[in-house]
């Protein structure tokens, strides 16, 4: 039993999405394996390596070739956990761009999916995903929420049946009322699981 945690706020302090994962994988009391995307961001891919990770093709290009292998890491240890937590910052209305960078580097045909007769399906193995997202008034849930809405459908479409969400939405408060609400979210949730 092990936990995957991504972090992808750009604030490394006093960021309410690292605060609850913290408090998250705190009472979830798993090992943890830690891939903070803003201290240590991703490499970015051309065009042609985005095409070609995608696709997994073959190539003697030396850029290709060291984004297979990033992506391959990404994808092992992604199936490697059972748990995914994902720490994320609202930006304009999506996930930050280092976050859609590491989906773009995990979501691969025939590797974390394959397609079939039946439609997509997932290949990760991974059971359960937390989703923490922190917004400032934007509710989370709502019309405008295009990050949630985004990476459940992108669990989902991995093979994780089971998302949990909590809601960080600054339109709670202060940010100690955001945390005060999400962390009783997090104890409701547990709570439930006895
Ligand atoms: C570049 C940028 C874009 C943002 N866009 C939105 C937005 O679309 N909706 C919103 O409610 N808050 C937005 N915010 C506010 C953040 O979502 C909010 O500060 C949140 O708490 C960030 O998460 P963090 O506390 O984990 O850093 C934005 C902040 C930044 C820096």
């Amino acid at each position: 039993m092990s936990i995957l945690r991504i972090d992808s706020s750009a604030r490394l302090e006093s960021a309410n999405s690292r605060i609850i994962g913290d408090y998250l994988v705190q009472q979830l009391g798993q090992p943890v394996i830690e891939r903070d995307l803003v201290k240590n961001p991703l490499p970015p891919m051309s065009p042609q390596d985005l095409v070609g990770v995608h696709g997994s093709h073959e190539d003697d290009r030396a850029s290709l070739r060291q984004h297979l292998a990033i992506s391959k890491e990404l994808i092992d240890e992604l199936k490697q956990a059972d748990t995914l937590v994902l720490c994320v910052a609202m930006y304009n209305f999506s996930v930050p761009a280092y976050l859609k960078q590491w989906i773009d580097y995990i979501c691969r045909a025939g590797v974390s999916f394959r397609y079939t007769k039946n439609g997509p399906e997932g290949l990760t193995g991974v059971k359960r995903a937390f989703i923490v997202t922190a917004s400032g008034g934007t509710p989370i849930g709502g019309d405008w929420d295009f990050a949630s809405r985004y990476l459940d459908h992108v669990c989902r479409f991995l093979g994780i049946d089971d998302v949990v969400h909590f809601d960080a939405s600054g339109s709670k408060g202060s940010p100690d009322v955001v945390i005060a609400a999400a962390r009783q979210q997090v104890d409701t949730w547990l709570a439930q699981q006895e």
